[in-house]
């Protein structure tokens, strides 16, 4: 059965919110009847089957392996459908009168998020990106001298040196954590942090999954940690929304960051900030907007009061959600980690002397697959991947970042994997 917030999404998008007189455009079907198509496959056993027709929802280019989620995703035909239909709409009549529905669209977009992760739509701002989340938390707590914050040496440096530069004006501390090159087990994950946190730490500033590692952080174990000393848990999530199934209350996060336009192949420039209810009055909003006075009553919507939005965007957060619940995000986690782990296989199959950077233990990692050569450099990989093999990755130091996600085959991953082998042979 289809949630609450699918329902109410697919109910408005048929219901004439975006047909009002629109221009039609080259994709095929509404919003609601291409994620109802979808959802009529769910049940069926061939998996391979429906992933391919997952794959048909991205209209990427033909042939082309897009395998760089960790820093940008396509998104599927509903989610472009909702944007260019409600931009052309915007363009079309811009008058207070006909943007009056998107205050509706942007209070399902803020509960489809919140029913994705877990939390509670109080809880939620709807902000550009992961880097504005960051720095929102980063700004907004009120450290001074004698405080000190415990960040990964991973973190991005929305959450790395935007601290550094906090504290330069404010007169607090930064200590850095380090983690094993190839930890084993997460107690070896844990340990470094719990041996750093004393009496002065006010927050515990962590990221989900690295960007630079693959390394998954076993963040609940870390925020009871952090929680059990009263000490304030960020965790930036920019590589698990979308990907992995999120409960934030469970997670025991104080604050959580991510972007709509990365594993969640929503709209572009659109993020979520996850505020707990209790942090909401003692974090500063970062930005104070029209309507401020009002946004402070409705919880965390004091950090989304960033003036005119980009309205189209912000209703296609909630088409994500939608798009998300009708595959089924245990579906969706279970396939993002096969994936990664055929990728590994793959690569060890064809090149016994490969080197990963990311962990071979399946619970330490997640989506992001680092890997390296001795033969060949990493960008030299990177860009004979791209121009000879159409396999779009990442540079990543001596080596490359693969990120297979549901828009790609077994035999995708495959092909990636003999690319690879093939640039190293020569
Ligand atoms: C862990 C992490 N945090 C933050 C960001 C920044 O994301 P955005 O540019 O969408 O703000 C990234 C981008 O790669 C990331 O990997």
């Amino acid at each position: 059965m289809a949630s609450p917030n699918r329902r109410e999404f697919l109910g408005l998008l048929a219901g004439g919110v975006t047909a009002t007189a629109l221009p039609s455009t080259s994709m095929d079907g509404t919003p609601a009847a291409r994620l109802e198509r979808l959802a009529g496959f769910v049940s069926q056993d061939d998996d391979e089957a429906f992933w391919r027709l997952v794959k048909r929802e991205f209209p990427i280019r033909p042939n082309l392996l897009m395998m760089n989620c960790a820093n940008l995703c396509p998104s599927p035909l509903p989610v472009i459908d909702t944007v260019t239909r409600l931009t052309r709409d915007v363009d079309a009549d811009a008058s207070f009168q006909n943007r009056g529905k998107f205050g509706e669209l942007r209070t399902l977009a803020r509960n489809g998020l919140a029913q994705h992760v877990g939390a509670d739509p109080g809880e939620i701002a709807i902000t550009r990106n992961t880097s504005e989340g960051n720095n929102t938390v980063v700004n907004g707590l009120g450290l001074g001298p004698g405080d000190e914050v415990v960040i990964w040496d991973q973190n991005h440096p929305t959450n790395n040196a935007s601290w550094d530069v906090r504290a330069e004006r404010l007169g607090f501390t930064v200590t850095k954590v380090a983690t094993p090159r190839s930890p084993r087990t997460s107690d070896e994950l844990v340990e470094p942090f719990v041996r750093a946190l004393n009496a002065n730490t006010r927050v515990l500033s962590l990221t989900h999954v690295s960007n630079v590692s693959g390394i998954q952080l076993p963040v609940k174990t870390l925020c009871a940690e952090a929680r059990r000393r009263g000490i304030l848990a960020m965790v930036d999530g920019a590589q698990t929304l979308g990907a992995l199934r999120l409960d934030l209350h469970d997670m025991g996060c104080d604050f959580f960051t991510s972007s709509s336009h990365k594993w969640f192949v929503g709209p572009k420039e659109a993020g979520l900030l996850y505020v707990r209810t209790e942090r909401i009055g003692k974090l500063w909003a970062n930005n104070v907007g029209v309507g401020y006075a009002g946004a402070v009553r409705n919880g965390a919507q004091k950090f989304d009061n960033l003036g005119q939005r980009d309205d189209a965007c912000v209703a296609a957060m909630g088409t994500a959600a939608a798009f998300h619940d009708t595959i089924g995000i245990d579906r969706i986690e279970a396939r993002i980690r096969r994936l990664a782990t055929r990728l590994i296989e793959q690569l060890q199959a064809h090149l016994p002397d490969i080197e990963f950077t990311t962990p071979l233990v399946p619970e330490l990692r997640a989506g992001v697959v680092i890997f390296s050569h001795p033969r060949v450099a990493g960008g030299t990989l990177f860009n004979r991947l791209y121009e000879e093999h159409d396999v779009a990755g990442a540079p990543r130091g001596a080596g490359v970042r693969l990120c297979p996600h549901i828009y790609h085959t077994l035999d995708d991953v495959d092909r990636a994997a003999r690319a690879v082998a093939d640039v190293v042979a020569g």
